[in-house]
């Protein structure tokens, strides 16, 4: 698919659209367009364009709006010191697409038309995306999403789906920035279950995060970490993030993948830097009582989330009904040194010698 555009015009002016880019925050704003395709079974991934960006008409009777079957990726796009526009690994968001929608019954995106969908999107709204403040973290955050939008009650795989790419300016995800946040961990609720939809990006997954969410916020904490539903000893993965601990022998560790832990780009890609860094990386269950008192001991030095919105956000303490457990006032050592060097590569400040970047414009 091309994803031509048909004679485009802007939405915002010159001067509103700059001083959105001056401070984006996160996901308060869009560009002008988005990219489309619908999918029907006979013709298959067809009419694929670029468009205004605006509100949808969909019946009241799509099957998304009862059934929720939706997926959905989250990708970055950075602006260099020379103006030019790149991608940071967006096979591995396509892959990851194709692996959600097999899970929810959707029909599978090609990875090419995937990535040139959202390189069309980019070319056409180049003007949104940030430059970098100060060593900052702005980019053009990119969200695809699949949805059915057939009008049809009856519980099946829909036979009409729509593709949409919008993009939104993205400072920090976290109104702190880079300054550590807090982790309130629940017993009460599961986020995913062996079998269940866990490993896919879809919407469900963060509609029932929600209310662990809210007991968080209730309890002082920016962010929830689940334990696995079935024993609830092991930590797997915050609302919308990967979880990782530096332990005192400066091993970093972090949960196996399993089909209820989604499978992280930046997990993957923090996982190879801090190899690259010379640090041994461990994947292994990670007992969270036997976690919570190393961090009582001093034992884990450090800890961070990380995920594309977070990039990677230090932790400064986890919460529980058992108390609280400081890892420390300040982001640690390791975690920005993890963070500056994936940012690097990112936006072209460090060589890119695992072929990661990709440039759009
Ligand atoms: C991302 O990091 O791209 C996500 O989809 C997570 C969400 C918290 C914004």
């Amino acid at each position: 698919m091309k994803f031509d555009d048909k004679g485009l015009a802007e939405r915002c002016a010159d001067a509103e659209r700059e001083a959105i880019l001056a401070d984006p925050g996160f996901g308060l704003h869009f560009t002008d367009h988005m990219a489309h395709a619908r999918w029907t079974p006979d013709k298959g991934w067809h009419d694929d364009a670029i468009v205004p960006h605006a509100p949808l008409t969909l019946s009241p009777a799509s099957a998304v709006l009862h059934y929720a079957q939706e997926v959905f990726e989250g990708l970055k796009a950075y602006r260099r010191a020379d103006g030019s526009v790149w991608l940071f690994r967006p096979e591995k968001n396509g892959e990851r697409f194709q692996r959600s929608a097999q899970r929810l019954g959707l029909p599978e995106l090609d990875v090419d038309d995937f990535i040139a969908s959202i390189e069309a999107l980019i070319r056409a709204d180049a003007a949104w995306v940030p430059t970098p403040h100060d060593g900052g973290e702005e980019s053009l955050y990119i969200r695809p999403f699949m949805f059915a939008s057939e009008p049809f009650l009856g519980v099946r795989a829909a036979h009409e789906v729509d593709y949409y790419v919008i993009g939104s300016p993205a400072g920090a995800y976290f109104a702190s920035g880079v300054a550590p946040v807090s982790i309130w961990i629940t017993k009460t609720y599961s986020r995913a279950g062996a079998g269940g939809t866990g490993a896919a990006k879809c919407g469900g997954n963060y509609a029932s995060s929600l209310i662990a969410q809210q007991e968080a916020a209730e309890n002082g904490c920016s962010q929830v970490l689940f334990a696995d539903a079935g024993s609830k000893q092991h930590a797997e993965e915050l609302g919308g993030m990967n979880v990782f601990f530096l332990d005192a022998d400066d091993r970093l560790v972090t949960p196996p993948l399993s089909d209820s832990i989604l499978h992280g780009v930046t997990r993957s890609s923090v996982l190879q830097v801090a190899a690259d860094l010379g640090m041994e990386t461990v994947e292994r269950p990670i007992v969270l009582d036997e976690v919570l008192q190393e961090i009582r001991d001093g034992r884990i030095r450090e800890a961070f989330a990380c995920g594309t919105a977070a990039v990677i956000t230090p932790i400064g303490v986890f919460k529980s009904d058992a108390g609280e457990f400081h890892v420390g006032d300040d982001a640690g050592e390791r975690t920005l040194q993890l963070r500056n060097h994936l940012l690097d590569i990112q936006y072209g400040r460090a060589e890119d010698t695992h072929g990661w970047t990709r440039q759009v414009c």
